[in-house]
């Protein structure tokens, strides 16, 4: 019998609006009723917005791979949340900008060079290994040290290999703050309402931004004094753009920004979710272990074992299914355009939701169960644009390549030696503001593998 992991109580039937909106600001997964799993396409009507969900393969495919032109801009949740800090960092930008950038940041962070960016990881995750063989039998927040982990990892990896952890946990900290202030859900976007609608608590965000840009600016400097010829950071400043000159200062602290916001949280959640399901599933624990400890035989995992840990793979591709960093992938139409035969009216948000097709009726068996063999190399494969944690079309993930590497040579490198137990009575639930986690924190023993 497979295992179920928790997920949030799907309502039954259609919500009142004040409950619908209460349901979403506190965790964006709890209004999907079990219709929302089967259906292939849905639209509905939130105030003064249209809401068009996309939930088969056609549709995404026609929302995202062929891209209409009027589908190019993101939410304005995601863009109001995420401006202040990013300015028009890749993430939120568009059109020209977006395209500049893209092909900026997409060299240096493609999976043709994995090699030279695997070894910060290899790196880290050797370090970490070192750091919990002292803390044996302590109860840990497995969420806190997996972010602890990612940010050192994203943050040498932009900033420069000397780069210390005060440096990472400077800069992680002042993120989460951040996070924290916007974490809740932009309302009047969601509403329809206005840009120039006051959105509360604008003030004190701008003076954590100034702060956060006070420390970036500081590393760009390091990384752009030369002292560190293999940062990211160093290779986008020097690249030359079209017209022959370098990025604007400002645009490299927004890439800079938008590369530790995108590349950090999303890699920390899923390896916190991926220790949680193995302390549920003692039989894919024994099975990842064996597996990391015929590989590796103590020593950290680097590029080159990564073809032969296919277990470890599936276990993180079934991670990734079940609990989606990023859910929820929203686009604001920009014209009134057909998609896939559907009329859609501008200022729609379109929604496709990775949450939705991981778990589709239609097209996963054991849809809810946590069953990493379905993503082993012999396994059938996965059901075309049902399985897109990445996202998918022109503005896929730049660090898909990157982030899988990194949660492998993590969870491998640390579960041939430890196993995380979670304590009796403890419940964990997931939660969804701006990406999906396991909750606030994540308490689970560490204790020595058998
Ligand atoms: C498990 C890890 C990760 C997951 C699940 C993930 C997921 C995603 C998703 C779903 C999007 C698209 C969002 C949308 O369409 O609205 C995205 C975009 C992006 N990701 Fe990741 N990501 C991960 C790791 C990383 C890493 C490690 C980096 C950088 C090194 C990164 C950099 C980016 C960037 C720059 C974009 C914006 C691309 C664009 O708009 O053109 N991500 N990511």
């Amino acid at each position: 019998m497979s295992f179920t992991p928790p997920y949030p109580d799907r309502p039954t039937g259609r919500l009142p609006l004040r409950e619908l909106l209460r349901r979403f600001r506190a965790n964006q997964l709890a209004v999907w009723t079990p219709g929302h799993f089967a259906a292939d396409f849905f639209t509905t009507r939130i105030f003064l917005r249209d809401l068009v969900v996309c939930n088969s393969p056609e549709t995404v495919q026609a929302a995202f791979v062929q891209n209409p032109a009027a589908l190019e801009r993101k939410s304005p949740q995601m863009r109001h949340a995420l401006e202040p800090l990013i300015g028009d960092g890749l993430f939120i930008s568009d059109g020209l900008v977006w395209k500049e950038r893209r092909r900026l940041v997409q060299a240096v962070t493609h999976v043709s060079r994995l090699d030279a960016l695997t070894p910060v990881m290899t790196e880290v995750a050797a370090e970490r290994q070192m750091a919990w063989r002292a803390r044996q039998g302590e109860t840990l927040d497995v969420l806190a040290e997996m972010a602890q982990l990612a940010a050192e990892i994203i943050c040498r990896t932009l900033f420069g290999r000397a780069l210390g952890a005060e440096a990472a946990t400077e800069v992680t900290e002042a993120f989460s703050r951040y996070q924290a202030m916007v974490g809740q859900t932009d309302l009047p976007s969601l509403l329809g309402l206005p840009n120039w609608w006051p959105r509360l608590g604008r003030r004190r965000l701008r003076a954590q931004v100034r702060r956060i840009h006070a420390v970036v600016d500081r590393l760009i400097d390091g990384a752009l004094a030369g002292a560190e010829a293999d940062s990211l950071i160093g290779a986008m400043g020097r690249a030359r753009l079209p017209g022959g000159g370098t990025l604007p200062r400002e645009a490299l602290r927004n890439e800079a920004a938008t590369l530790f916001m995108a590349g950090h949280e999303t890699t920390a959640n899923t390896l916190a979710w991926a220790w949680y399901l193995l302390s549920q599933d003692p039989a894919s624990a024994a099975r990842l272990r064996a597996e990391a400890r015929a590989v590796l035989q103590g020593r950290a995992a680097g590029h080159d074992d990564l073809a032969a840990l296919p277990f470890t793979r599936a276990v993180v591709e079934e991670t990734l299914r079940l609990y989606p960093p990023v859910p929820l992938l929203g686009r604001e139409a920009q014209a009134d355009f057909t998609l896939a035969g559907h009329p859609v009216r501008k200022g729609a948000l379109v929604l496709v939701a990775p949450w939705l097709l991981h778990r589709h009726r239609k097209y996963w068996s054991e849809p809810d169960s946590f069953v990493p063999a379905r993503f082993l190399p012999d396994a059938p494969p996965p059901p075309r644009h049902a399985f897109i944690p990445f996202s998918l079309g022109p503005r896929v993930c730049t660090g898909a390549a990157f982030g899988l590497a990194e949660v492998m040579i993590c969870l491998a490198t640390l579960a041939q030696e430890f196993t995380a137990v979670l304590p009796p009575g403890a419940e964990v639930q997931p939660l969804c503001r701006l990406t999906l986690r396991p909750g606030e924190t994540l308490m689970m023993r560490l204790d020595a593998a058998p």
